[in-house]
């Protein structure tokens, strides 16, 4: 009986696991519909403002024309800092304020971390996105970031390619030399300085007895080309019938299985020269033939792997630091007071000395000043480099739809007046002095080399460049604008291609002021 009382209605036992049962039941509930609500909330934000769409279209006719960076700010001032295109089926969201893109990197960090896979560019010249790039957030893209900050492009790394830089930018101080005494002495300086970005990326990619050098940057010249033409229709993917229509990827194929051919010859030189032990530098394809023969990887490394990550340090890492020098140049050009005063700290750090090294580089402290503030109104990836949002969330008050295409505009953060003040469109490296505003992409009004999980891997190497060449440039020679150029009749606007370079090239007079060295 007594064993009985204890299963009873009334018994203690029953209270207390009805108790216990109720009270569970509660916070279950509770916490689901937490979770709920929450989901509720994100599902009934609306979707970021835009402007009004036309059937089938969408946006897209505004887009077509003008740089997609200016167009897009002009678009912000109009309908706020985020905004929500329609690209054909596809939702094109855009951030163009620094609460917005905290929320993005910071508080959504994950869901933003993915690229789009359908890009035409990325799919023929990367191997079907077999780089780092394009490869979707997840393992494959962790092994291969980790290549490159451990293997490829540490600063040891990117210190030990000192001499291959050094070599490339004095070849270019002596070019110019003699062009300056030449009858025609007005210089191409973008493509003297393109040339010179290329001379060194080869060197260290291939090393300087690639006899394919040449011919290999003439393709990749012809791919880049190709690129800039699909950049509409790559970034709005309703337009991709273009690609076809226009022949262009026939064209970019073409380009391709050229490229593929050549790249298939480097190899096997190189293999043989690793086999014979007979590889004296850490060139970038030696580093990586090494890694595809390692067994146990995760995540093997195919032949196909080492030509994307090669052909992606082409496309990434070339004309984006070309086009900085330009800028650079042109900026001051424009500005000759900020000129003359980069050019004195240079000559005075220099104490008489005729030939610059790198380490004189840490001396110049105002021209690094220079360098952030071209960096801030040119960015060459004012766009960065499109994300895709994987899960639907909340971004400032609006709803980011999954599947939605992402852009982070650069460009228009770095000319946001809330944070460089009124002459926030002038050059005033001074705007940098003692200000701990760094491009290391945790100053979200500063990102011209993006931020987050995806931030550029190639910032050291990049910049090395820009340094060692500017650098040479001011101290050697004087600039003036060709006869009956005003500085005003400078064309400062950019272009839409691979990166955002000037539109029209940078042609200008250059007058030797401290000679080179015989030793050069
Ligand atoms: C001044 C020169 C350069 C600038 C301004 C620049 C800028 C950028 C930007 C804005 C991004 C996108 C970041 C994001 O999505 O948040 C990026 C990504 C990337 N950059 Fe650079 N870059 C430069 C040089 C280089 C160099 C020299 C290399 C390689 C040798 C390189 C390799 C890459 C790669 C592989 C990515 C993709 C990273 C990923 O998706 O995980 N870049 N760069
Ligand atoms: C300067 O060089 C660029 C890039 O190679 C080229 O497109 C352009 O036609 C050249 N301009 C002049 C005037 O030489």
């Amino acid at each position: 009986m007594a064993m009985e009382a204890n299963y009873s209605l009334f018994s203690p036992f029953f209270f207390v696991t009805l108790f216990l049962g109720f009270f569970i039941t509660i916070l279950i509930m509770r916490s689901r519909s937490r979770v709920h609500k929450q989901r509720a909330q994100v599902v009934l934000a609306p979707l970021p403002p835009g402007p009004p769409r036309l059937p089938l279209i969408g946006n897209i006719h505004q887009l077509v024309g003008d740089n997609p960076h200016r167009i897009l700010l002009q678009l912000a001032r109009t309908h706020g800092p985020l905004i929500c295109l329609r690209l054909g089926q596809v939702y094109q969201v855009v951030a163009s304020s620094v609460e917005a893109v905290e929320e993005i990197i910071k508080r959504h960090d994950l869901k933003f971390a993915d690229r789009p896979r359908d890009l035409t560019f990325s799919r023929i010249l990367f191997y079907d996105g077999d780089g780092v790039s394009m490869v979707p957030y997840g393992g494959i893209w962790k092994q291969r970031r980790k290549i490159y900050a451990m293997e490829m492009l540490n600063s040891r790394r990117v210190k030990s390619y000192a001499a291959i830089r050094l070599d490339a930018v004095r070849k270019l101080t002596g070019e110019i030399a003699r062009k300056a005494f030449a009858q025609t002495p007005v210089i191409n300086l973008s493509e003297m300085v393109m040339s010179m970005i290329n001379a060194n990326v080869i060197r260290v990619a291939f090393g300087d007895k690639c006899k394919q050098q040449a011919e290999f940057l003439h393709l990749v010249k012809e791919a880049i080309s190709c690129v800039s033409s699909f950049a509409v229709a790559d970034m709005y993917p309703s337009l991709k019938f273009l690609d076809t229509l226009t022949g262009l990827k026939s064209k970019l194929e073409a380009v391709h299985a050229k490229l593929d051919k050549v790249f298939d010859e480097i190899i096997a030189q190189r293999q043989v020269a690793l086999a014979a032990e007979a590889a004296e530098e850490d060139l970038i394809i030696d580093v990586l033939l090494k890694l595809k023969d390692e067994e146990n990887q995760e995540f093997p490394i195919t032949t196909n792997s080492v030509k994307a990550i090669i052909m992606e340090i082409f496309l990434a890492g070339t004309e984006s630091s070309s086009t900085v020098i330009e800028w650079a140049m042109s900026e001051l050009i424009k500005n000759p007071k900020t000129m003359e005063k980069v050019q004195k700290e240079i000559r005075e750090a220099m104490q008489g000395k005729t030939k610059l090294e790198e380490s004189d580089i840490p001396k110049f402290s105002y021209l690094n000043l220079v360098i952030k503030e071209t960096l801030r109104l040119h960015p060459p990836a004012p766009l960065l480099v499109p994300r895709v949002c994987t899960e639907t969330c909340e971004v400032i008050g609006y709803r980011v739809p999954a599947g939605a295409r992402v852009l982070i505009n650069a460009f228009a953060l770095g000319r946001d007046e809330q944070y460089w003040g009124s002459d926030a469109e002038s050059f005033k490296p001074e705007r940098f002095e003692g200000s701990p505003v760094d491009f290391k992409g945790f100053n979200f009004e500063f990102i011209p080399f993006g931020t987050g999980r995806r931030i550029c891997p190639g910032i050291t190497f990049g910049l090395a460049s820009v340094e060692l060449g500017l650098a040479h440039l001011l101290f050697h020679f004087d600039w003036k604008l060709p006869q009956g150029m005003k500085i005003e009749d400078l064309d400062m606007m950019e272009i839409t291609g691979m990166s955002a370079s000037k539109r029209s090239p940078l042609l200008v007079l250059p007058k030797p002021i401290i000679p080179l060295s015989e030793s050069i």
